[in-house]
């Protein structure tokens, strides 16, 4: 019997191009695991009226190990719309499977590490004083909040009675008073001093066994005195634990103005959940964007792993396929980590970079040409090449 059984659910779209190809890769290095088939996404959506069945949630219970493609997802009218006609009118109500993955298991620290690698076209640059250019380092790893906050699900539009009394008990509601009720939308940004210490715990943990020198706690504690208020006193209290690492504070807003100047500066970057996708994403855009960013999110019992990217549709019927499996590939070297195979996730790495590095074989992201049809025939490399050129480097 295999050591691990890791919940595979590929999802929509390119989810389903990717994520094969991060197994071939886990079979070359030598992780002793099997992999059971579950059910996600749009198409459980239309057929079932549930994108995350029960019998996928039974799974993840049971074997505690996912990684993960990706999901469409679609607005409100459509999403209703593409519902199978037997199943309209019972109540159906389309939601993200990965956010209720996340909340369902209770998912609280997400991982995003952005870490350029050398000879990447897409790394971020910048000019010099004497008129050259330099490419810095960027290693950036984001711990997002990922269960609370303003992706809580906590929201209304036209809310009802007892929220609006209970927010007209704040001196700050007088302005709002005379709006009429169905004009007013409300969106809860709820933070809990547990998930607050959890996060940054699992933050300053990673920055000391890794060795980053500083944990930066990118919230906007001058506005929002009380969540992001609450994450600096934590963040005061956890830090305690590791006096070798310095904590830093930075505002969301003045964050994303400095990540062009000096990103090589910052380590470990610690934020809420809506403001944790900013600055993941916007670190991903430095060391070459959706193609390369990977993530883990993790609980108490059940992890789950997956590149950032979403389903891209426009590529999802290109035969063969042209979209990067590198995000996917590192997010499953995320798992190896996680399981304590550390030695074969730094394997994996060593080959993805040795693979960028080179240059040889590209997707056409990598080319920073725009995809499409014609891509092969301008140089780019499909799919599978990638994943080839990387299991060579692994001499596999
Ligand atoms: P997307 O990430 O699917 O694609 C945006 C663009 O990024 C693509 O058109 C493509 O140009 C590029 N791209 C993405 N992944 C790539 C890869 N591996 N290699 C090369 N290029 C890549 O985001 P979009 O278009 O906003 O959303 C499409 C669908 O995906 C929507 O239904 C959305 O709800 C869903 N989505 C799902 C996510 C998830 O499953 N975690 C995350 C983000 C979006
Ligand atoms: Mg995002």
């Amino acid at each position: 019997m295999a050591r691990h059984t890791v919940v595979t659910m590929p999802g929509d779209g390119i989810g389903k191009v990717v994520l094969p190809e991060a197994i071939r890769v886990l079979d070359a290095v030598g992780f002793d695991a099997e992999y059971v088939h579950a059910d996600i996404g749009w198409e459980f959506w239309v057929k079932e009226g549930n994108p995350l069945p029960e019998r996928t949630l039974d799974l993840l219970r049971k074997h505690k190990l996912g990684l993960f493609g990706a999901i469409t997802s679609k607005p409100k009218k459509e999403a209703a719309e593409e519902l199978d006609p037997s199943l309209r009118d019972e109540g159906h109500v389309y939601f993200s499977p990965i956010v209720g993955l996340r909340q369902k298991f209770n998912l609280d620290i997400c991982i995003r590490p952005c870490r350029s690698f050398r000879g990447n076209l897409l790394n971020f640059i910048r000019k010099t004083p004497d008129g050259g250019v330099e490419e810095p380092a960027v290693d950036a790893v984001i711990f997002r909040q990922n269960t609370e906050g303003l992706y809580s699900g906590l929201e209304w539009t036209d809310p009802p009675a007892q929220v609006r009394d209970a927010l007209a008990t704040h001196p700050k509601f007088k302005p709002f008073a005379e709006v009429p009720n169905e004009d007013i939308a409300v969106s809860v940004r709820l933070f809990t001093r547990n998930a607050c210490r959890r996060i940054l715990t699992a933050a300053f943990e990673y920055a000391d066994k890794h060795g980053y020198r500083s944990v930066t706690v990118c919230e906007k504690p001058n506005v929002l005195r009380e969540t992001s208020g609450m994450m600096e006193e934590v963040a005061r209290e956890v830090r305690k634990d590791y006096p070798s690492i310095q904590h830093w504070s930075t505002n969301i807003d003045a964050q994303m103005m400095w990540l062009t100047k000096n990103p090589e500066d910052y380590g470990v970057i610690v934020a809420g959940n809506l403001f944790g996708d900013i600055v993941s994403d916007a670190f991903a855009g430095l060391v070459g964007g959706l193609g390369f960013a990977c993530s883990g999110n993790i609980g108490q019992d059940v992890a789950v792993f997956e590149p950032t990217h979403g389903s891209a549709p426009k590529y999802e019927k290109l035969d063969p396929p042209i979209v990067n499996p590198i995000a996917m590939i590192l997010s499953a070297a995320m798992l190896l980590d996680h399981v304590g195979e550390t030695d074969k996730a730094t394997n994996i790495r060593d080959a993805v970079a040795a693979v960028v590095e080179e240059g040889k074989v590209r997707t056409y992201d990598m080319m920073r040409i725009p995809g499409g049809r014609d891509v092969l025939s301008r140089g780019a490399a499909m799919t599978p090449q990638v994943t080839d050129a990387i299991l060579d480097r692994m001499g596999r």
